[in-house]
């Protein structure tokens, strides 16, 4: 039987409908969503979690209206200028994944900053995925790849998966045990497609603005109960 998942990755879904369902614009859906974000990432070390990642903005998100891209990229700013004290208090070590050119100078200066300021804490490993999307995140790796190729440097027959998985942005952390999806939606959309090819899914009906530590604590320890076998047999 396995234990708890020690890391879990979870796509924070559900946030717009919760906001229009109550009549409200949809970034105040994204607020409550931080805030639950913070309640998470606090409850997660005394479920066991080792690493959290979550899914704040795909590759695909870009779509949205210009208003609510930017008041996503404003609460992740704010995120991480508010929460910085907390974050080293709790032992929090904050990393980002993603393609980070095309974001504002200053939300990068800002990544970079909490990221070397919260580099030896080591009770809880959060990840937040920004400008994420398993495929670009594939196709960037294989591009460095072909470029060490091309300079000498490697040789074709020396890329195998080891070689991917350590080019890819996700290089420091195990994959993932468990990726749950809130609000009721069966889909992967482009979430960690490589180092999730043995996690177990967890599909909640829940919307993530009313995701409380509780229902993850219900989520993690069903997990607990399930076998995970990786292609092996029962032994
Ligand atoms: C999906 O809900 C949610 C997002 C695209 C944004 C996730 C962002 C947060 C939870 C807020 C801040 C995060 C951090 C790290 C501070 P949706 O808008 O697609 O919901 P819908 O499917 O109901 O429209």
């Amino acid at each position: 039987m396995a234990g708890g998942p020690e890391h879990v990755a979870i796509i924070m879904d559900g946030n717009g409908r919760w906001a229009t369902g109550k009549g409200w614009p949809r970034l105040v859906g994204h607020r409550k969503g931080a805030e639950r974000v913070k309640e998470i990432v606090r409850c997660a070390p005394d479920l066991g979690i080792r690493w959290l990642t979550i899914y704040a903005f795909s590759t695909e998100n870009w779509k949205r209206s210009t208003r609510e891209v930017l008041g996503l990229m404003t609460l992740f700013a704010r995120y991480i200028q508010r929460e910085a004290e907390g974050l080293s208090s709790e032992g929090v070590r904050m990393r980002f994944i993603g393609e980070r050119k095309r974001l504002d100078p200053r939300l990068q200066d800002l990544m970079a900053w909490i990221e070397e300021r919260t580099r030896n804490n080591t009770r809880l490993n959060l990840t937040v995925a920004i400008n994420y999307g398993g495929r670009d995140e594939i196709a960037r790796a294989i591009r460095i790849l072909a470029q060490r190729v091309e300079s000498g440097e490697l040789a074709p027959d020396a890329i195998d998966e080891v070689c991917l998985s350590d080019t890819l942005d996700t290089r420091d952390l195990p994959d993932p045990d468990l990726v749950i999806r809130t609000s009721g939606e069966s889909r992967v959309s482009n979430f960690l497609l490589w180092q999730s090819a043995y996690s177990e899914y967890e599909f909640s009906p829940v919307l993530w603005p009313d995701f409380t530590p509780e229902v993850l604590a219900e989520i993690v320890s069903r997990y607990g109960h399930r076998e995970r076998r990786f292609g092996g047999v029962r032994v």
